[in-house]
């Protein structure tokens, strides 16, 4: 039974999760969040007492394996906890790419993340959806933008939520976190060979959604 799945994998910020979110809604397709579960992963740890490091690789992995996590809507509850919150700080995002560098930890997710593929279809926004766990996606999308426009993206974000920020500092940031999720040994944020990219620094979040979904109609 062939369940069509459309990857969309990119930097911190690069809208992928807006878009991706978008994209399912306009397909009627399931949507995969597989950053929050990174979050959600490391906020388990760090509740759990355990420092995101290698030595506690395992018992972290083994956290993963049976997360107590639902995805209802917009919010993202862990056990009874809604943590839809608490996993958006940029310390949180922090936290997932150290997790997300345990491979014992990635192995732990895959089963999860599998388990979205339903009828009628998938939207699966990530690192790796085309490389690593969707490798037959029939079409993979791998969007950017320059890192200057992602820091100024997030800081409207951030102080269109009431937070304070600088865009310095985001930048500064959200380069570290993209250096070390591209440069780890296992499932490295790279493009799928057959992806194609979309650079968005000069495109609306609309015109981002309508270039994928001519993509995707080209390719039914
Ligand atoms: O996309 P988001 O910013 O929520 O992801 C948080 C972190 O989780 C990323 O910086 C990355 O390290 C990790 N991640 C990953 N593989 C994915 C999705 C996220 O390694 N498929």
């Amino acid at each position: 039974q062939h369940i069509p799945v459309l990857c969309i994998d990119g930097p911190t910020a690069s809208g992928k999760g807006t878009v991706a979110a978008l994209l399912a809604q306009r397909l009627g397709y399931h949507f995969l969040d597989s950053g929050a579960m990174y979050r959600i992963a490391a906020l388990a740890a760090l509740r759990a007492g355990l420092t995101i490091a290698e030595v506690h690789e395992a018992r972290i992995a083994e956290l993963a394996r049976q997360l107590p996590v639902r995805f209802e809507g917009a919010r993202v509850l862990l056990g009874a906890d809604d943590v839809s919150d608490a996993i958006r700080t940029e310390d949180a995002g922090m936290n997932a790419s150290r997790v997300s560098a345990l491979p014992a930890v990635r192995q732990a997710l895959v089963a999860l993340q599998h388990g979205f593929r339903r009828l009628p279809g998938l939207v699966a926004d990530g690192r790796d959806m085309g490389t690593v766990i969707f490798p037959d996606a029939p079409l993979k999308v791998f969007l950017t933008a320059s890192a200057q426009q992602r820091a100024e993206r997030r800081y409207n974000q951030l102080i269109s939520k009431g937070f304070c920020a600088n865009i310095a500092d985001l930048r500064a940031d959200l380069e570290a976190r993209d250096a070390r999720d591209s440069t780890r040994s296992v499932a490295p944020m790279q493009p799928a060979q057959d992806a194609l990219l979309l650079d968005n620094s000069h495109l609306t979040i609309e015109q981002t959604v309508e270039q994928v979904l001519a993509w995707w109609q080209e390719r039914q």
